[in-house]
C-alpha cells in the first residue's frame, strides 16, 4: 500500500521543513509513504527525511537531459538532489498547461530510464464519464505507457479532484479493474481522499493506495490516511 501526498503549489521550504520534522516522528510502519513538494522545496524535504522510510518525489519532470526549456527541470537534476521519483501527467498539467498523452509518455519514459519511480496520472472528466467514454479515455491515456517495476498509476477522475466529490468505492474499483486489464501495475486512487473515506476506498483489493491532494497538506489528516492504509 502506497500513500502519496501531492502538495501541488503549496508549501515553500519553511513550511516543508515544519511538515517534514513532524512527519519523521510518526510511527508509519507498514505503508509506503511519499511526499511530493514543489520543486523549490524538494531539497529541504530530502534533507529532513533522509534516514527515514519516507520518500520524496517531484510533481513533474522533463524528458530531455538538459537544454533551452525555460521553466522545466531535468531528470538528472532531480537525481542529483536525491529525489526518489516524480508524478507525471497530473490532470492539472493536462488541463492548464497543455500536457498531452504524447508528452506524458515522453516524461514517464525518461524518468523510468533514469531509474526514478513514477506515479503516472490518468482519469476522465465529468463530461467524458457522462458520455460513457471513461474506458476509451483511459485506454488512450494508457496507450503511451508500458509496464515497469518503477511505475505506478494514479486513477484520478478529474471531477473528483479538489471538489469534495469522491468516486464511490464501486466506481473506483470498476475503473481500477479496467486499468489493470490494460496495464498490469499497481493503481492508486486519487480525488478527494480524506481520513473519513480512506478506509473504505483502501479496503478494495484493486486499490493499491492513494494519491492525496488537499488532505496531504495537513500533517494530522495525512497521517490519518497513512494509518488507514496500515490497517487495511
Ligand atoms: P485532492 O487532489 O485530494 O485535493 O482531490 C488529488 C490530486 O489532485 O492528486
Amino acid at each position: 500500500m502506497l500513500i502519496a501526498g501531492n502538495w501541488k503549489m503549496y508549501k515553500g521550504p519553511a513550511e516543508t521543513a515544519e511538515f517534514c520534522l513532524g512527519l519523521r516522528d510518526q510511527e508509519l510502519e507498514g505503508v509506503d509513504v511519499v511526499v511530493c513538494p514543489p520543486f523549490v522545496s524538494l531539497a529541504v524535504a530530502v534533507q529532513l527525511l533522509a534516514g527515514t522510510e519516507i520518500a520524496v518525489a517531484a510533481q513533474n519532470v522533463h524528458w530531455e537531459e538538459e537544454g533551452a526549456y525555460t521553466g522545466e527541470v531535468a531528470v538528472g537534476m532531480l537525481r542529483e538532489l536525491g529525489v526518489y521519483g516524480t508524478i507525471v501527467g497530473h490532470s492539472e498539467r493536462r488541463q492548464y498547461f497543455g500536457e498531452t498523452d504524447e508528452t506524458v509518455g515522453k516524461r514517464v519514459h525518461a524518468a523510468l530510464e533514469a531509474g526514478l519511480f513514477v506515479i503516472a496520472c490518468i482519469g476522465e472528466t465529468e463530461e467524458e464519464r457522462e458520455r460513457n467514454e471513461t474506458e476509451d479515455v483511459l485506454r488512450r491515456q494508457l496507450s503511451v505507457l508500458e509496464p515497469d517495476d518503477n511505475l505506478v498509476l494514479a486513477y484520478e477522475p478529474v471531477w473528483a479532484i479538489g471538489t469534495g466529490k469522491t468516486a464511490t468505492p464501486e466506481m473506483a474499483h470498476e475503473a481500477h479493474d479496467f486499468i489493470k486489464s490494460q496495464l498490469d501495475v499497481p493503481v492508486l486512487y486519487g480525488g478527494s481522499v480524506k481520513p473519513e473515506n480512506a478506509a473504505e476506498l483502501l479496503s478494495r483489493s484493486s486499490i493499491d493506495g492513494a494519491l492525496v491532494g488537499g488532505a496531504s497538506l495537513d500533517l494530522e489528516s495525512f497521517t490519518a490516511i497513512c494509518r488507514a492504509a496500515i490497517r487495511s
